[in-house]
């Protein structure tokens, strides 16, 4: 193996060839950029908006709505950068076809390997608070289901550890045993799995026509919990604005982002789309613009009805309307709530096999995995597998390490594609015909002045507004390592990245993708790094065994 060629490159000619014009894949072309704007937003409002958001409001206070404006932000910067590759290379596969053609087989492998927890990890937490809002209606309506049918197994193993009482703890008490081992598992979770898988396997266009359905009900509602909320806002609640600082906003940055999650869902559509060039940037902008304006106002609104305090549950938007006494709001918003996290299972779980499908028309993963259903037109093993891929660990996991989880492997996978975008040839490169068909592109700003003088000014104002924020953050003991390390390399970064945009021109969208992932990056756990540092090298373990040499680059 020689070392240039893990970064062997894949042509966007060929990559156009295998799949982009829809006739080689043989999967239907029915998706409009009204489909994709609403599959858009079937991803991105969902677990993160109804359950995650409560326990960010409950760390960052009404300031939490800071931590929304800079990862819409950081989603805004890296959507353009997903258009402007979509356009360019409008094949299924997401950030994993597109840093194929930019940066190489090997860090394609790693993105493909990171999107696996967007879309399958993040579908574990999502059906877990589906199960959440589900068992709260199942009560509403006077059927109890026990508690060891309702919560994970290390939920409650954690609640026994804790004495905490509540549902984990009720659950352990309770709980059958077989063979010593206590029978304690989320089975609504488990059931809402195996209904999506098969309502993928079965077909795009219906489950279009049913996500469609969903998108519109969940606007209404949210509509309606805003104009309802209205009405209840005490605005002595947004007193103190921040009241754990800054730190604790940041410490809600997996909930908030995990919100942000999905728009990219939208690209691995492109060889289901009728017009992919024009209709996925179209479809990606459009619907995170929506989304960001709805959540900004129910951050408000949330924020507004309640202390922050009260918000540290995980059915919040039920919470506000419960402690208020607005009961028909609360089944209203339960039954939203259920909605929605079901059209995000269907994106997340369609997601998964279209990129696994990709992958293995490169080789780099097994042929089965892009063969398609006779019948349905779907990749049906794929989905299969993903349907797996989601269920099994449902049994030994908790919500709160998936969703650490999921975010640093899509801001990684984000931070990629930002990079990438960097790397794709300029426009006048004669190799790169192909690229005059996409009908987007990214304005060039050249970011040479405009870059290093932002930083130059971001750290002048940190100085002049926290002038201890830079000492306190060189110092290193066993108790700030762990935080000051991450912002110290952050640092660094923004430097490095002002010397290479005042010497390279770089485009500053691209930029400014690239550095405000990164800083949402600064925010995750050292936990959280250890786990994907695990998991990364399992990726390049498969990688080096099957992928690097059954890939067709190889097979040459
Ligand atoms: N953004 C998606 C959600 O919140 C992942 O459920």
């Amino acid at each position: 193996m020689n070392f240039n060629s893990l970064f062997r490159k894949k042509s966007v000619g060929v990559t156009l060839q295998q799949g982009g014009d829809g006739e080689h894949s043989g999967l239907n072309k029915v998706l409009t950029v009204r489909d994709l704007t609403f599959f858009g937003i079937a991803a991105i409002i969902g677990g993160g908006t109804f359950s995650a958001i409560g326990n960010a409001c409950f760390s960052g206070g009404p300031a939490v709505i800071l931590l929304y404006i800079i990862c819409a932000i950081a989603c805004g910067f890296t959507a353009l950068c997903y258009a402007e590759f979509a356009s360019r290379v409008p094949v299924s596969g997401s950030a994993y076809t597109y840093a194929y053609v930019s940066f190489g087989e090997l860090f394609a492998w790693i993105i493909g390997w990171a999107l696996l927890m967007e879309y399958s990890i993040g579908n574990i937490y999502i059906a877990f608070s589906w199960s959440g809002y589900f068992t709260n209606l199942l009560d509403g309506f006077g059927l109890h289901l026990p508690e060891w049918l309702t919560i994970n197994y290390k939920a409650a193993h954690l609640a026994f550890i804790d004495n905490k009482a509540g549902e984990g703890l009720i659950a352990w008490t309770n709980a059958p045993e077989i063979g010593g081992l206590k029978l304690i598992f989320d089975l609504p979770a488990v059931l809402v799995n195996v209904c999506i898988t098969w309502l993928v396997y079965i077909g795009t266009k219906e489950s279009k026509n049913i996500s469609n359905l969903m998108v519109m009900i969940k606007l209404v509602v949210i509509v309606l919990i805003v104009i309802v909320g209205c009405f209840y806002i005490d605005t002595a609640n947004w007193k103190p604005f921040m009241p754990n600082g800054f730190g604790g906003v940041m410490s809600g940055v997996s909930a908030v982002f995990f919100a942000y999650i999905g728009f990219d869902a939208i690209s691995t559509l492109a060889e289901e789309s009728k017009n992919p060039q024009q209709d996925l940037p179209r479809g990606m902008i459009y619907s995170l613009v929506i989304c960001t304006v709805a959540y900004i106002i129910l951050a408000l609104i949330l924020t507004g009805m309640v202390s922050y305090t009260l918000l540290g549950v995980t059915d919040p938007l039920a919470e506000i309307f419960k402690i208020k006494g607005v009961k028909w709001m609360l089944y209203i918003v339960s039954i939203a709530a259920v909605v929605a996290m079901t059209s995000v299972l269907i994106v997340f779980q369609m997601g998964q096999p279209r990129i696994w499908m990709t992958m293995s028309r490169d080789g780099l993963l097994p042929k089965r995995f892009s063969s398609i259903h006779p019948k349905y037109k779907t990749p049906g093993f794929a989905t299969i597998v993903t349907g797996f891929v989601v269920g099994v660990p449902m049994f030994f996991t908790d919500e709160n390490f998936i969703l650490d989880f999921t975010s640093i492997g899509t801001l990684f996978a984000f931070v990629l594609v930002c990079g990438g975008v960097l790397m794709l040839p300029s426009q006048k490169n004669e190799d790169y015909t192909v690229e005059t068909k996409g009908k987007f592109r990214l304005p060039y700003i050249n970011a040479k002045w405009i870059f290093p003088l932002l930083v130059l000014i971001s750290f002048c104002l940190i100085f002049y507004l926290a002038p201890d924020f830079f000492t306190s953050k060189f110092v290193f003991t066993s108790d700030t390592i762990a935080t000051n390390l991450p912002m110290l390399v952050f640092f660094v970064l923004c430097i490095v990245v002002s010397v290479l945009s005042y010497t390279k021109k770089l485009s500053l969208i691209p930029v400014l993708g690239l550095i405000s992932c990164c800083y949402l990056l600064t925010g995750m756990a050292s936990s959280n790094w250890i786990w994907f540092s695990i998991w990364l090298t399992i990726g390049l373990i498969v990688y080096f065994l099957f992928s690097y040499r059954n890939s067709n680059l190889t097979k040459k």
